[in-house]
Formats: C-alpha cells, sequence, structure tokens
C-alpha cells in the first residue's frame, strides 16, 4: 500500500469519530531528507484508546497493543510499523522516570519533543494534505544540518536525560553539528544521565556505534562529557605520556581509528564492541621500562576482564560478553605468529583457540594496524598478510578449527576400562594436545595407538 493511500484511510477514520490525527517526528524528517522509512509515528489529537479500538474494528487488525498509562498503541499494518500517542505534555520528575501523560494540544506536543529537527508534523486531512507544520523552524536546521532544541536545552534535557545521547546519535548519523548553547547544556547536565535506565542508555549507545562513522559520536561523547557517566574506563585511555625519548600512541584515538575502519567494513555491533574494548586494559597495565619505553604487558588479560565488567553492567547479552573477552584475550596472537621460526604448532593453537570466531580475530587485527607512518603500516600489513597465508596452509593441511578430536569420552572409557570421570577429561586433552602439537595425525587410528603408547603414563 502506498504511504499516501494509508495517510488518507487513517485520516479519514480519525475524522468520522472527529478526531485529527497528524504524522510527526523521524518519518517526517526523513521524508524531507529524501529517505522516508516504515516506522510512523503519529500524534491523536483526542483519546488515543477510543481511536485504537476504532481502528480494531474498521480494520480488523489483530496485532494491536495499547499503554493505557501512556496513552499510546502500536500495530503494524501493510508492512508499516504505526505508533500513536495522544497529544502530550511529557515530563520526568526527578526521582521518578515514569512520564506523566496529559492532555494537550499539537503545538505543546511538538514543543515537548526533542530536536527541532524532530518537531517537524505534516498535515494528512483532506484539506490540507500533506502541508507541514514547522513551528521550531525544522527545515531550517535540517538544511544547515544543526541539532537544537524547541525550548530552552535545559528544559528539554531534564524532561528527558537520555536526549542528550540521541543528540549525539544525530549528530553522529547525519554529520550534524550540535548547537554550541546545545553543547554546553550536554556538559553542564551530564550527570543526569544516570537517572536514566541502562538498557535506554545502551540502546543509544548501540546506535551510535552502528553508525558509519561511530568515532565522530565517541569524540562527541567524550567532548560532552558524557561518556565519563556510563563510560569511565574508555575516558580513561585518553592522554599521552612522554618520558626521556618515549612516548606511547594515544589509546582512547587510536581505538576510535580501529572501530572506524571496522565500521567501513560493516563490521557487526559485537565485533565493533570488541574493537572499542580490546586495548580498554592498556592505562591500567602501563609500566614504564628505562631501556625499552612504555609497556603494556597482560593488557589483553586485564582487557578481558575488563569488558566483562563493563559489558554485564552495560546489560550486553551473554553471547556478545563471551565474544568481546574472547576477541579482546587474543587479539594479540595472531600477529605474534609472523616470525620466521614460528611453529605450525604455535599457528594451530591460536586457530584452535579462536575457533569460529578466527575471522572477525583477523578483521580486528587488520582494523588494528593504525600508524602515521606510512612504511610502519606497509610492513604491518605484509606481516599481516603473511600469517593469513600460514593460517591458510595450516587449515588446508590439518583441517584444525572446530575440531573434535577423533577419539571421544565413550570410547576413551572402553580403551581404559575407567568409569567417567576427570581422569577421562584429563586424557581427552592429552589427545587434543598432542594433535595440536602436531604429534599424531588428526585421524582416529593413529590416535587410538598414540594412546596406547602412552597408556602406562596416563592411568598413572
Ligand atoms: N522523542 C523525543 N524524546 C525522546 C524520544 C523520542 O522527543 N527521548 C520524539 C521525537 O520527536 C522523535 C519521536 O519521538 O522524532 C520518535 O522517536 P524515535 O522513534 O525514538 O526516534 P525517531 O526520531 O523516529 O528516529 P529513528 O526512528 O530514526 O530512531
Amino acid at each position: 500500500m502506498e504511504t499516501k493511500e494509508l495517510f488518507q484511510k487513517l485520516s479519514m477514520l480519525a475524522a468520522e469519530i472527529d478526531y485529527d490525527i497528524y504524522v510527526v517526528g523521524g518519518y517526517v524528517r526523513d521524508l524531507q531528507l529524501g529517505s522516508p522509512g516504515k516506522d510512523i509515528d503519529f500524534v491523536v489529537i483526542g483519546d488515543a484508546m477510543r481511536f485504537a479500538d476504532y481502528l480494531k474494528k474498521n480494520l480488523q487488525i489483530s496485532n494491536l497493543v495499547q499503554y493505557q498509562r501512556f496513552g499510546t498503541f502500536m500495530m503494524t499494518y501493510a508492512g508499516y510499523q504505526l505508533e500513536f500517542v495522544n497529544a502530550r505534555k511529557e515530563s520526568y520528575e526527578d526521582t521518578s522516570r515514569k512520564p506523566q501523560t496529559q492532555q494537550a494540544d499539537l503545538y505543546t506536543d511538538l514543543s515537548r519533543r526533542d530536536f527541532t529537527i524532530n518537531t517537524l508534523a505534516m498535515d494528512i486531512s483532506k484539506e490540507k494534505y500533506g502541508e507541514i507544520i514547522d513551528v521550531y523552524d525544522g527545515i531550517r536546521d535540517l538544511k544547515h544540518g544543526i541539532i537544537r532544541t524547541p525550548l530552552q536545552p535545559e528544559q528539554t534535557f531534564y524532561d528527558d536525560p537520555l536526549r542528550m545521547m540521541r543528540a549525539v546519535r544525530f549528530a553522529t548519523r547525519f554529520g550534524f553539528q550540535i548547537d554550541s548553547k546545545i553543547f554546553e547544556a550536554i556538559r553542564k547536565e551530564n550527570e543526569r544521565l544516570s537517572i536514566v535506565s541502562q538498557e535506554r542508555i545502551t540502546e543509544e549507545f548501540n546506535k551510535i556505534l552502528m553508525a558509519n562513522q561511530p568515532s565522530r559520536g565517541l569524540h562527541l561523547l567524550d567532548e560532552t562529557e558524557l561518556l565519563q557517566v556510563f563510560l569511565p574506563e574508555m575516558a580513561a585511555m585518553k592522554g599521552v605520556e612522554q618520558k626521556k625519548n618515549f612516548h606511547h600512541k594515544d589509546v582512547f584515538y587510536h581505538t576510535l581509528e580501529v572501530v572506524d575502519n571496522i565500521a567501513e567494513q560493516n563490521g557487526t555491533l559485537q565485533l565493533r564492541l570488541a574493537a572499542l574494548l580490546h586495548d580498554v586494559g592498556k592505562p591500567r597495565t602501563k609500566r614504564f621500562d628505562q631501556e625499552s619505553g612504555w609497556t603494556f604487558y597482560g593488557h589483553e588479560i586485564v582487557g578481558e576482564r575488563m569488558a566483562n565488567a563493563i559489558l554485564k553492567r552495560m546489560r550486553y547479552s551473554n553471547e556478545i560478553i563471551q565474544y568481546v573477552k574472547k576477541l579482546t584475550k587474543l587479539h594479540l596472537r595472531p600477529m605474534a605468529l609472523v616470525d620466521e621460526d614460528v611453529t605450525d604448532s604455535a599457528i594451530r593453537r591460536v586457530m584452535f583457540n579462536a575457533g569460529e570466531e578466527l575471522e572477525d580475530l583477523m578483521d580486528l587485527c587488520r582494523a588494528d594496524i593504525t600508524s602515521k607512518n606510512p612504511q610502519r603500516v606497509e610492513r604491518f600489513l605484509d606481516n599481516y598478510d603473511q600469517v593469513v597465508k600460514k593460517m591458510a596452509e595450516v587449515e588446508e593441511r590439518d583441517r584444525i578449527r572446530n575440531f573434535q578430536p577423533p577419539v571421544n569420552g565413550v570410547e576413551i572409557m572402553e580403551l581404559f576400562n575407567l568409569e567417567a570421570g576427570p581422569r577421562v577429561g584429563k586424557i581427552k586433552k592429552f589427545i587434543e594436545n598432542a594433535i595440536l602439537d602436531g604429534q599424531v595425525s588428526n585421524e582416529h587410528d593413529a590416535c587410538v595407538e598414540y594412546l596406547m603408547q602412552h597408556k602406562e603414563e596416563l592411568l598413572d
């Protein structure tokens, strides 16, 4: 169904019960930018709950969900995701996060919205179809690429402090500037972000990370000091120290480049998070050595622990947490394989440890190559290619990834006449290590023979 047909139908139904409805928010904004979506918000001048009942009856809609307390309802219809809300005056109390909903007219509703570019409304009545209502110069701000609030910014952010993150998100996604007055208000009010639920903060943060160039947003989060509020471990990555002739890279800016490199390849959210946190252990492990300069020994292990705590706190899924921990822990290993005298066994072990995440780990390693010195970049890229080649050779020879040792626990119990228990696990580990070390080939009969040769020491 054409959008126009949809709008006319809904507007006609509203008129039948003497209500007006307007299209508002992101849809109207994106329409002006030339890319309207299928997610559409409407304001109902009237009682949204009554309109919901009327739609249910007249359009035979079964998937309509009502939230009486918030005066809002949602439904999918003809492939569109539609949300209707009473014209409202929404405000967040200091202590309570629950919005109070009151009836108010369209203009008041628009004034309570976050940014001028989101305050545009479209008339869809028969008489004025397509007319844009632009009370706060939203079209001008869209043209100039400016994020501004319709009211005093303190008021807008007081109503919902998450909007401070939304300002950063829209600026990042559209490449807009945040108006200087708004920017200052965020810097002043940033602490109030802490009254917002972690889930909402994380959802906004994900959208920033999923932008084409996440570094823009990460810079803004840093400059507004919002980052300090919800991710202080990243803010701590900033800064460079110089001692004698030694200085180290600024870990924060390096990280931003790595995240952008992953975004350029359209990386998944979890890979972007791994890029974000892979060096998070560096500030805590930084030491100065008189001879070799700055070192970060063990930062991948400290980083793995920190990533775990950060991602848990930010309510990420267990699957994402395990993934990011794994990549953080392993991120130095592949490039260490470039040395001439590295054995096949060392290569097999990295591949085995990375398992299904090997490609992503290698993408991270490649993205991690950042330097202002083109010769260094070239040398590292060459090393990277060598490691990839070595891995391909080993993989072709022994199909080592995701491998299960060809002798399983049941067979081990039979061979050694054992009951189930820790000893069986130990023997399994023994054969696994022997395969990874290249002592025995990855085949059933060879492994059984190898086990029998070591029977005595194993049962000892
Ligand atoms: N809105 C607001 N304050 C918020 C969240 C939303 O004022 N904290 C208003 C804005 O007018 C926004 C509309 O509600 O345009 C819809 O919100 P949402 O769906 O979150 O964002 P969109 O602007 O539609 O953008 P997108 O769908 O691209 O995320």
